[in-house]
């Protein structure tokens, strides 16, 4: 079992990682009385597992699997469920899912009698590889994406590959998106992506490159806790991966991700940030994960990151750029150029479709 321990002035969490982390770490984490949340997916596939450890010692509440749960309908349902169990501020919330539980439960633990322990047990590879480690909550509002939402440390996070098993190739796909993105900012694991660029999706490599990950996210949070410098790195790709994300729907998150890192790439080669050989092996590890739309409207859907909380000047977006292996920029553009760049980005790739 792999372990790791993130110690801020806020946060003391307790990352293990490892085949067999579930059975062996959580009952012991099941003290007093405890409070789990699910979604219907995840119930369904590890329900027996589910009643057999957290039903002993509290509930199991299950919301709606996917994105549009993260209101503040469903936030309130939990809340109200919370309340109903009788959960006091020594009681353990349990978030046991993707993303979306762990953001929305996380940020109800947050807000519970003013904080309840919290513990993330991340079920699918973007969760286990990003989201739940570094304490963000958040749920959606009127179509922004986490706006309203807290920084909330788990004290405990288990990620168990286990669950990777059960997952959808689609979800397989996502998490690479997150991953790719590290590779982008962290140099050993950009070497590890290209020597097993044939082999991305097996789980030896995944279960190896998690920790990794993990690794890189809990030393990112240990130096910059709320985002003011270098956790904005964790944004990459992430400007327009969200504006298309809030505009076309149709994908997920890890998949607007890889999206976005390629439409910027794009903008860093032609500005002279990144050379374009090393865009080049970023672009040749996305597309062994996606195909990129050459989207027709993409101009007018990337000005949706004008409502992107990390664009805090509405005439300007903040893009996290690729620049040489192990090292990014912030490249700050006025909206119209942006739109511009993303554009040419678009027309460029129905030609080459051609
Ligand atoms: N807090 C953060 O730092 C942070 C970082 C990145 C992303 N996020 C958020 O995470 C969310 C995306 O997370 P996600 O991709 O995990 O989405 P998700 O939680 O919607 O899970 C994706 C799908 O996989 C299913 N699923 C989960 N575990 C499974 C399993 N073991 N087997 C089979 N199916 C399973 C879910 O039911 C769902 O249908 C977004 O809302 C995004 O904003 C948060």
């Amino acid at each position: 079992m792999k372990t790791l321990h993130i110690k801020t002035a806020t946060c003391d969490s307790h990352i293990i990682c490892g085949e067999g982390a579930f059975q062996s770490e959580i009952p012991s984490l099941c003290e007093g009385l405890t409070f789990t949340v699910t979604d219907s997916n995840v119930y369904k596939l590890y329900r027996n597992i589910f009643d057999d450890i957290f039903s002993k010692s509290g509930s199991v509440y299950v919301i709606p699997a996917g994105e549009k749960s993260k209101n503040y309908n469903v936030l309130l349902g939990i809340l109200k469920a919370m309340l109903s169990a009788g959960l006091k501020r020594n009681s353990t919330v349990f978030a046991v899912g993707g993303g979306v539980v762990g953001d929305i439960c996380g940020l109800a633990a947050s807000l519970y009698m003013r904080g309840v322990k919290l513990v993330q047990v991340p079920t699918t590879l973007l969760s286990q590889v990003d989201s739940s480690v570094g304490g963000k909550t958040a749920i959606d509002l009127c179509g922004v994406k986490n706006i309203v939402g807290t920084f909330y440390q788990p004290g405990t996070v288990v990620v168990d590959p286990m669950f990777l098993s059960t997952l959808p190739a689609r979800e397989i796909r996502c998490g690479l998106g997150e991953i790719i993105k590290y590779g982008a900012l962290n140099k050993d694991i950009y070497v590890k992506l290209i020597e097993n660029k044939n082999n991305l999706r097996s789980p030896e490599f995944l279960k190896d490159i998690t920790f990794d990950c993990i690794q890189h996210k809990a030393e990112v949070v240990r130096r910059d806790e709320r985002e003011s410098g270098l956790r904005k790195t964790l944004n990459l790709g992430h400007t327009t991966g969200h504006a298309f994300e809030l505009y076309y729907k149709r994908k997920s998150h890890g998949e607007f991700v890889l999206i976005g890192m390629y439409y910027e790439l794009f903008i860093a080669v032609k500005r002279g940030i990144c050379a374009a050989e090393y865009a080049d092996s970023l672009i040749q590890l996305i597309k062994k994960v996606i195909n990129i739309p050459a989207y027709e409207d993409a101009e007018k859907a990337c000005l949706m990151a004008v409502y992107d909380k990390k664009n805090v000047c509405a005439a300007e977006v903040s893009l996290i750029v690729p620049a040489e292996a192990g090292r990014c920029e912030e490249l700050r553009l006025p909206v119209d150029e942006y739109a511009a760049e993303i554009a040419q980005c678009a027309l460029k790739i129905r030609e080459d479709k051609q």
